[in-house]
């Protein structure tokens, strides 16, 4: 029989997630189907609760959904635990079980694109306190940074982000940015700021170390303003492209069995729809 996943959120139109498991279902010839359901938050606890009734072994959770598909789980990783937030669901004895990946391929995408990105692990600047910040300080702090400053324009979001972290994550205002580049070893973007059709990314690097690393959540465009000063200052870089397609493995490797490559075919294939 087929098996059966899709992508859930409001909208999910934009979504890449059919595209990166469509990829991956053919490179391994697995009978499997991969969908959209636009599902909007006012239904989606329902949604995620007859998700077997529906024909689903499983389904990805995205905007704005990833808390509610949290709180319907009958068994929580604790990857989903440790953010309140599941983004990746799969049925296991009819118990709806989640996980949340988005960590996992923050981390598995700087391993694999700049070994060693973690330095002296003394400490990384984040910039942003949204969802996709509360994934990257999370991983961070598991990989033993000594220190995590994040920098929000809304210094109660940044506080929140960092409340489970107490003495390790700190909360600041974007007047730190100068000097704590000086002593970064990595600056992660994960603001809106640089996104297509969003205000760009205006911020001086040259405080930067040359052994420092530059990555930015935001892949539309794939080199971001950021990415852009980055590699003219002759820094090593990471798009965001890598997080979306690594945040995809253990789903994928949890549905249909199989642990999936994120390949240069495969990074070719999405870009060539991001252009598109
Ligand atoms: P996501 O959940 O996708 O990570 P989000 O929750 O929409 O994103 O958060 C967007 C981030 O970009 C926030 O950190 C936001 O700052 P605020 O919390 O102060 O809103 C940041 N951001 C968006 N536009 C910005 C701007 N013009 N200047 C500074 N920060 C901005």
């Amino acid at each position: 029989m087929t098996t059966r996943v899709c992508i859930t959120g409001q909208p999910v139109s934009y979504s890449r997630s059919p595209l990166l498991h469509g990829f991956w279902l053919k490179e391994h010839g697995i009978d499997g189907f991969y969908g959209r359901e636009e599902v909007p938050p006012d239904t989606a606890a329902d949604f995620y609760r007859t998700l077997a009734d529906r024909g689903y072994a499983g389904c990805n959770v995205t905007a704005p959904n990833k808390e509610i598909a949290f709180s319907v789980l009958d068994a929580a990783d604790p990857s989903a635990v440790a953010l309140g937030a599941a983004n990746t669901l799969w049925l296991e004895d009819g118990r709806l079980c989640g996980a949340n990946t988005d960590g996992y391929g923050f981390l598995a995408n700087l391993d694999a694109t700049v070994p060693g990105w973690e330095g002296a692990r003394r400490l990384a600047l984040v910039l942003g306190a949204g969802g996709a910040s509360r994934a990257v300080v999370r991983g961070l702090v598991e990989r033993g940074f000594d220190r995590v400053l994040l920098v929000n324009r809304t210094l109660a979001r940044a506080e929140e982000v960092a409340k489970p972290f107490p003495g390790t994550v700190h909360p600041k205002g974007w007047e730190v940015v100068p000097a704590a580049l000086a002593e970064a070893d990595i600056l992660v973007n994960t603001t809106s700021l640089g996104m297509k059709g969003a205000e760009p990314m205006a911020i001086d690097l040259s405080p930067l170390r040359d052994e420092a690393v530059v990555s930015d959540v935001v892949y539309v465009p794939l080199i971001t303003p950021l990415l852009k000063l980055a590699t003219a200052r002759g820094l090593r870089t990471v798009d965001g492209l890598g997080m979306l397609l690594h945040q995809g493995v253990p789903g994928f490797e949890r549905w249909f069995g199989v642990r999936p490559k994120v390949s240069e075919a495969l990074r070719a294939f999405i870009i060539e729809d991001l252009r598109a």
